[in-house]
């Protein structure tokens, strides 16, 4: 079976009312070119979710960046699934480094929180990836953060991204190679025990720009790409989407 290719766009605290433009014209090259494949992603801040999903005609699909385990109650500030649900947005990322750096989030708070995003409909963006200092032993890092999936689970429902910490937003990628076979080791440790391992897309994220894009996307087992700064340079990021054109 074939697996599905994504190109998702996480725009970070990024997104004042004008950003807008940016997502116009993303769409506006999607439904210009009739691109059905890939499928894209804007993940923009929650504040921008609504308006972007309530766009006239939109291929473009929206998802947030982050969610609360727990569905509602006194937690000052948080979002959860069952609110980004009723917005209209169908993903969620999960475990983005920033979020497991800055905020401390652990192997088993993600555990709660994909639990939490599959309870109320949204499809899960999960990130893995090593720090710099880790890159000796990325295999058991990727593991102990692949633990926070659940066993079982229909592969439509998760997309994993694998963003090594070091690459994002440095302009440092692994090599081809190095991404291809951490792609299909990936694949290898859910095989273990994970049914959806087979179908499941897994993306690369780290300083994915217009220029390297196309040598990335091509690797045998990369289906898509989870970018950054690219994403909010809409030429650019059409670019990286032409590639699977
Ligand atoms: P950059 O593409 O800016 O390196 O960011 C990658 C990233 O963190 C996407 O989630």
């Amino acid at each position: 079976m074939k697996r599905n290719n994504y190109v998702v766009a996480n725009w970070k605290m990024n997104g004042l009312t004008s950003f807008v433009k940016i997502f116009n014209a993303i769409n506006k090259h999607l439904v210009s070119k009739k691109l059905n494949n890939p499928n894209v992603i804007v993940c923009p801040p929650y504040t921008l979710i609504n308006t972007l999903v309530s766009s006239k005609k939109s291929k473009v699909m929206i998802g947030a960046q982050d969610t609360h385990e727990l569905d509602s109650g006194a937690y000052t500030g948080c979002v959860s699934s069952e609110m980004i649900n009723d917005l209209g947005a169908k993903y969620v990322i999960i475990g983005h480094s920033e979020r497991r750096q800055l905020f401390g989030e652990d192997v088993e708070l993600l555990s709660k929180k994909i639990l939490s995003a599959h309870k109320h409909g949204l499809k899960v963006i999960f990130c893995i990836g090593e720090l710099e200092s880790e890159i000796k032993n990325r295999k058991s890092i990727l593991m102990k953060q692949l633990k926070s999936l659940p066993k079982k689970l229909d592969h439509k429902k998760l997309i994993i991204a694998y963003e090594p910490v070091w690459a994002i937003g440095t302009g440092l990628t692994p090599t081809l190679l190095e991404i291809d076979s951490i792609h299909a080791s990936i694949r290898d440790i859910l095989k273990f025990n994970q049914s959806f391992a087979k179908n499941v897309s897994i993306l690369y994220g780290g300083s994915v720009n217009a220029e390297n894009a196309n040598n990335i996307l091509s690797l045998e087992n990369v289906d898509g790409a989870l970018v950054g700064g690219a994403s909010l340079k809409p030429r650019d990021f059409s670019k990286i989407i032409d590639y699977f054109s």
